[in-house]
């Protein structure tokens, strides 16, 4: 289904490595409802992963750089508006890393050079990105900004290690920046909290198969898909939603307001009566 939401916008799509990516579903979104955009990814993360055949796909242009460098950063977005043909409405920030996770270290036992790479790459690169936008003036009026998020940022999901304080930092950047990004250029920044999804850095979390199985029993609408996230994106990148700014959104089927649900409930007797 397309209804021309984003004809004539352009945009940079961070974050598609592969097929299952939010950003790669996204890209695929953005590009049937009419908007045109470059894709960038970590130089290491392209050699990985198969961005071009999005990119054949969407008639996007592949343009690397590491989110962490202010000088990959500067190149991409003034790269970004020549080759578009003008200044940029929208950017997806769909980047998380934590080494800790990675190598399998626990929060109570981090080690604090990988907590700072982590929140370098996860949060502060958002924070980044959105300054070298703003210094060069390459956000059009009325422009959209989201980065994804996850509900550890509220609450204690263990196994999410340092990266529950990352999204904690993401979500606070996202405030903190959209007010200036608002008050002077009338852009928009919002960060969305995202239901489990089945991706790259999604199944890196320890026990992630019970945990998106419980999210899925608690959420009265199950856990959304990366495809339905690209839909909210899209609607957040569209004019529909011109006035929703230094929001944190809650994209999940209604878990963030759930106590227990039935079939939760039910798990639990099943358990008890076995
Ligand atoms: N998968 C989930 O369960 C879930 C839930 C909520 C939020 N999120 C968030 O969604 C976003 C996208 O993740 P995903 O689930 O699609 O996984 P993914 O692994 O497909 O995407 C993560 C991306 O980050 C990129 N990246 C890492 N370091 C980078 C750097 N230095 N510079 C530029 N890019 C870099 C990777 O190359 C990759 O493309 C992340 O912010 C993630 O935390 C994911």
């Amino acid at each position: 289904m397309s209804y021309g939401l984003l004809k004539g916008k352009r945009g940079i799509i961070f974050g598609a490595l592969d097929e299952n990516s939010i950003a790669w579903k996204t890209a695929e979104r953005v590009h049937e409802e009419g908007g045109s955009f470059v894709l960038t990814n970590a130089p290491i993360a392209m050699r990985m992963g198969t961005i071009n055949q999005l990119a054949e796909k969407t008639g996007a242009t592949v343009i690397p750089a590491d989110a962490t460098s202010i000088e990959d950063l500067e190149k991409l977005v003034s790269e970004s508006v020549a080759v578009l043909g003008g200044k940029i409405d929208f950017v997806l920030h769909s980047i998380g890393m934590s080494v800790n996770v990675r190598k399998g270290r626990s929060y109570t036992d981090q080690k604090y050079d990988w907590t700072a790479k982590g929140w370098d790459v996860s949060a502060g690169s958002f924070h980044k990105v959105m300054q070298v936008l703003y210094k060069q003036d390459a956000m059009n009026e009325w422009g959209s900004i989201v980065a994804l998020s996850y509900m550890a940022a509220q609450r204690v999901f263990p196994d999410y290690n340092d990266m529950a304080d990352n999204k904690a930092f993401l979500e606070s950047i996202a405030r903190s920046f959209g007010y200036f990004f608002g008050r002077d250029k009338n852009v928009r920044v919002n960060t969305i909290s995202q239901s489990p999804t089945p991706t790259t850095a999604g199944k890196g979390v320890k026990g992630f198969d019970g945990f998106i199985s419980y999210a899925e029993k608690m959420s009265p609408l199950g856990n959304a898909s990366a495809l339905d996230c690209a839909n909210y994106t899209v609607s957040l990148f569209s004019d529909l939603t011109q006035k929703v700014t230094l929001q944190n959104l809650f994209h999940d089927g209604g878990f963030s307001n759930m106590g227990v649900s039935d079939a939760v409930m039910q798990a639990f007797e099943d358990q008890q009566n076995a």
